[in-house]
């Protein structure tokens, strides 16, 4: 398994451009099942989970064509509505083919995704959904089996925040009979990239970006084009590399539009950001002080601050000036990152869903594990501040969510290489 190795004490600087967005990217792929016309799709990421995404679509009879960022699918021989478990267990987000699948196709069957590193990650909402919708839905041997010769619109009421619960229920909505309403509705700006993309497909939708989103169903989709938005988590990624290592940067193609949160917080640890915005450009630029502020975050559902970031977080306030507290009110099991920054020299101490830390003057490098996604982002943070070299293992995690992470940190002036194994 291939490894990064850090060296700490670069101060970053330059620029760099942000891809597109992960979590956006992923249900717009989906979203191709609903028409039997081509969906072009630009500003695609290059990352492992989209790979997987298309393996799977693929092996539905899509035809997907891939040039660099440049994806066209083409479902008008989708013939095999099924989501193995081999694909699914690697790629939770597999679970957002099974509202488009049984809308376009009347069935489908569909590998419960199971937990994952942070959490067990149930899926009972989307199901409780399409239930409301009409549709017949077994669960037995590990996979979701549902059939519905076509959904009805209903009034549906989510028990929590769910952002790819409502992202499946709006997609399995834009084909049902009638009107569809759904309640209590993830607000994430990914949420209104995917309505953006299906109205442009002929979809009837309203409300996307508040927590009442309003699906007129239609008959069918039609084709469309589509540029998915920038990475929100990957532009605050970097902010907090910045901020980590005094550094001043420039983000290109990103806003702090969909950050404020993230932004807000960063200045009350110190930083200065700008955004800049042309009609053909936006980019921010962050500058941040010779030593942080400690800053005390609590994740929740958009637009408060996003839990993607809480490791980030965590790791810029270990080498702050003060005590933060984090709190992590989404998944249950999200601090796995304290104990290997702790491997670090980071002063963290865990009571439940709540962390303690205090900024400590140094970290010291050491080998480091990666267990999630963000985790693995927060190791790279520290390990640009820690003294001597820092080793991160396990860094296929790291390829899910970050596109050649180490080429364009290397890119601002980090000493970072990648250790194929
Ligand atoms: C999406 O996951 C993102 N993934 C996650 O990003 C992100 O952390 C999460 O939203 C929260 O913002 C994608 O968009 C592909 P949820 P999702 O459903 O939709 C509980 C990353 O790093 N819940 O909003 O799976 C759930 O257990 C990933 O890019 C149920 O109980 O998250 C959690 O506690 C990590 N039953 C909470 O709701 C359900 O049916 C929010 O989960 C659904 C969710």
């Amino acid at each position: 398994m291939d490894k990064l190795v850090i060296t700490g004490g670069a101060r970053l600087s330059g620029e760099v451009s942000i891809s597109g967005a992960k979590n956006a990217a992923l249900p717009i792929l989906c979203a191709s099942l609903l028409s039997s016309e081509p969906l072009t799709l630009t500003n695609v990421p290059c990352l492992n989970d989209i790979g997987t995404m298309l393996k799977l679509l693929a092996q539905m009879g899509v035809k997907v064509e891939r040039d660099g960022e440049n994806v066209s699918l083409d479902a008008s021989g989708l013939n095999n509505p099924e989501a193995p478990y081999e694909l699914v267990k690697t790629m939770r987000a597999s679970i957002l083919v099974l509202g488009p699948l049984l809308a376009r196709c009347g069935e489908a069957r569909v590998s419960l995704p199971g937990g994952c590193a942070i959490g067990a990650r149930p899926v009972d909402q989307h199901i409780k959904g399409l239930l409301a919708m009409g549709a017949e839905v077994a669960v037995e041997h590990g996979y979701i089996t549902a059939k519905a010769p076509r959904l009805r619109g209903a009034r549906l009421f989510t028990d929590m925040v769910t952002v790819t619960g409502t992202e499946n229920l709006m997609m399995a909505a834009c084909l049902a009979d009638g009107e569809t309403v759904i309640e209590n509705a993830a607000r994430e700006p990914e949420v209104v990239d995917l309505a953006q993309c299906l109205v442009s497909m002929g979809a009837q939708i309203s409300g996307a970006g508040t927590d009442l989103i309003r699906i007129r169903g239609v008959d069918r989709l039609h084709g469309a084009s589509h540029r998915i938005m920038p990475d929100r988590i990957e532009t605050g990624t970097f902010l907090c590399a910045a901020a980590a290592t005094s550094g001043d940067i420039r983000l290109n193609g990103t806003s702090t539009g969909y950050l404020d949160a993230v932004v807000d917080k960063l200045m009350d640890a110190g930083c200065e950001l700008i955004g800049e915005k042309t009609p053909r450009h936006e980019s921010i630029r962050i500058m941040a002080p010779a030593r942080l502020k400690a800053v005390s975050i609590r994740t929740a559902p958009y637009p408060a601050f996003p839990t993607d970031m809480q490791a980030q977080f965590m790791a810029i306030n270990c080498v702050a000036d003060g005590t933060a507290v984090i709190r992590e009110t989404i998944f249950e099991n999200r601090f796995m990152h304290a104990v290997e920054l702790q491997r670090l020299g980071a002063d963290i101490k865990i009571d439940g869903n709540t962390a303690f830390v205090t900024g400590v003057e140094r970290l010291q490098g050491a080998t480091v594990m990666a267990t999630d996604l963000r985790a693995s982002a927060s190791l790279v943070i520290a390990g640009l501040v820690a003294e001597g070299e820092t080793h991160i293992e396990r860094i296929y995690h790291l390829d899910r969510g970050y596109e050649q992470i180490e080429r364009k940190m290397g890119a601002l002036g980090a000493k970072i290489r990648r250790e194929k194994a």
